[in-house]
């Protein structure tokens, strides 16, 4: 028995890998490299180079291995790019992702964790957000996984595939082998920490006339092992016959974008320079998870809830 961990160069799929190995499972990952990194997967972890939208290298790694799971990491996930790009998204994120699925199925692989995302929502219209809230996203991102989500329900209902889709909210930390390391970056809290550090001239901020208490955006932001934890449980809840279901992951709380930068520079010990910049189109004021259904339904608990610990990880790692 293995797991298929597509993406698992990545920020989050390397995380996961770990965990899964931690928990006695075996691991297979599929990832072209376009946005992940080799040395952040173990070698004696087998590696596939390649698209998973590539039939034949899926049917060749469900041939050379005894799959029964797949978790989907992979996919392109900038907003911005993805209004500049639809295609590529809509190709690398969907049209993909339906080939892959085509073969899982064709291969009886019957199990799936999908990374789905609070962009599938769009502007919230109730906080904090639950799994029932309407969905209508903002952007080509957003909507190319939201597709997904709608093939995902189609495919259990015509041939018994059962997932869990997992909508992240804002995945930040590291743990002390693996981290983030997006180029280009384009999320907070490494952004913070490249400023404090020098690396970059200054942070943007986007808008501080928001109506929020100190008028900046608020986002929620969960622990990467508590993301990763989630996927071992939501692969065990499947494995013990658990029905397809959508579930957010967050922490339920929200952090101001001038709470991150006031955090990173106690942390870091040394100001974030900072600039403040227009609001950026279609950038809700907040955006904060009811996580209640991941506690009922995975038996879930965040480990790391607090921004601090979140922030102290993401800087050890950085540092190391
Ligand atoms: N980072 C977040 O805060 C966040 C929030 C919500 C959802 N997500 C979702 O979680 C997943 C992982 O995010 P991440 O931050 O780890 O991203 P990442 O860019 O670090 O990892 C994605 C990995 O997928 C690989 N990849 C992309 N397209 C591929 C393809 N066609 N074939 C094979 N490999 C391919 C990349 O090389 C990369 O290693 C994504 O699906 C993303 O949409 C992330």
């Amino acid at each position: 028995m293995a797991i298929l961990v597509t993406g698992g160069a990545g920020y989050i799929g390397s995380v996961t890998v770990e965990a899964l190995e931690a928990e006695g499972y075996d691991v297979v990952v599929v990832d072209n490299l376009s946005r992940g990194h080799r040395e952040a997967v173990a070698d004696d972890v087998p590696f596939y180079l390649g698209n998973i939208g590539d039939r034949s290298l899926i049917q060749r790694i469900l041939n050379e291995n005894p799959i029964t799971a797949c978790m989907h990491f992979s996919a392109f996930a900038y907003v911005g790019e993805s209004v500049e790009k639809p295609q590529m998204y809509f190709e690398n994120n969907f049209v993909q992702t339906a080939a892959l699925l085509d073969e899982l199925i064709a291969g009886g692989v019957m199990r799936f964790v999908f990374s789905s995302t609070c962009a599938t929502y769009g502007e919230p219209h109730t906080i904090p957000i639950d799994e029932k809230h309407s969905q209508n996203p903002t952007n080509p991102y957003g909507w190319s996984k939201l597709f997904v989500e709608r093939m995902l329900s189609a495919y259990d209902n015509a041939y018994g595939l059962r997932f869990v889709a997992l909508r992240y909210f804002n995945a930040a930390g590291a743990t002390a082998t693996r981290g983030e390391r997006h180029d280009p970056e384009t999320h907070l809290i490494p952004l913070a920490l490249k400023a404090a550090a020098g690396e970059i001239e200054q942070l943007s901020i986007f808008g501080d006339d928001y109506p929020t208490p100190d008028g900046t955006a608020i986002r929620d932001y969960i622990h990467v092992s508590d993301l990763a934890k989630a996927h071992v449980l939501a692969v065990s809840y499947l494995e013990n016959g658990g029905e397809s279901d959508f579930i957010n992951l967050g922490n339920g709380d929200g952090y101001s974008v001038r709470e991150i930068v006031d955090v990173v520079s106690r942390v870091v010990g040394r100001d974030v320079p900072a600039s403040l910049e227009p609001r950026r189109a279609g950038d809700p004021s907040r955006l904060i998870a009811d996580a209640s259904r991941a506690k009922t339904v995975l038996g879930w608990q965040p480990e790391f809830p607090d921004l601090e610990s979140i922030i102290r990880s993401a800087h050890l790692w950085r540092a190391r």
